[in-house]
């Protein structure tokens, strides 16, 4: 009986491990016509291709990395550095459609951003160009440096909106309340 087994094992061992190098087109029987027309340019330029991908991808990975990340982080381009002139504003979406912010360059400070809504009830405030945002529902005033109420209704600042440069762009990217 134990013969007969090592007979078996021999016949299976004498069968070819690697098959020659055409015994697996009658394997597989499908022709296709290009399949020898792989060179090594077309294979360059699949790896250059590839390589380029990485590298973009990187990038985007590499800039989105810079900007601050967290719990409330919104990360949404506003301007870009330059844009806006000294005392001028600009309205923007933040964090989405249903909300807005304000971004004023200050002459002495440079660029702050807060929420575009009075602290009293909501109303859109508007920068005035001399240092103040004015809220026009009741006379609400606030101090364009630091969202301080100075005048009317309100109590609380305006909440501040962080920014962030990277790359010639403006981003917004948390409130910060005061
Ligand atoms: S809503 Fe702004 S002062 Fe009242």
């Amino acid at each position: 009986m134990l013969q007969e087994v090592d007979a078996r094992n021999e016949q299976e061992t004498s069968v070819p491990l690697q098959p020659s190098s055409e015994q697996w087109r009658s394997e597989f029987p499908h022709t296709w016509d290009e399949d020898e027309m792989v060179t090594r340019r077309s294979t360059l330029r699949f790896l250059l291709a590839g390589s380029g991908v990485l590298c973009l991808t990187t990038g985007v990975l590499a800039v989105l990395s810079y900007l601050p990340s967290g719990p409330g982080v919104q990360t949404v381009a506003v301007a870009k550095v330059g844009e806006l002139a000294e005392n001028a504003s600009k309205v923007f979406d933040f964090p989405d459609q249903y909300s807005r912010a304000i971004l004023i360059n200050l002459p002495g400070k440079g660029l702050v951003a807060y929420r575009d809504e009075c602290t009293h009830l909501s109303c859109a405030v508007l920068y005035q160009g001399n240092g103040r945002l004015h809220c026009p529902c009741h006379e609400g005033l606030f101090d364009a440096a630091t969202g301080a109420v100075l005048a009317g209704p309100p109590t609380r600042p305006l909440p501040l909106i962080q920014l962030a440069v990277h790359n010639g762009t403006i981003y917004a990217v948390r409130e910060v309340a005061q």
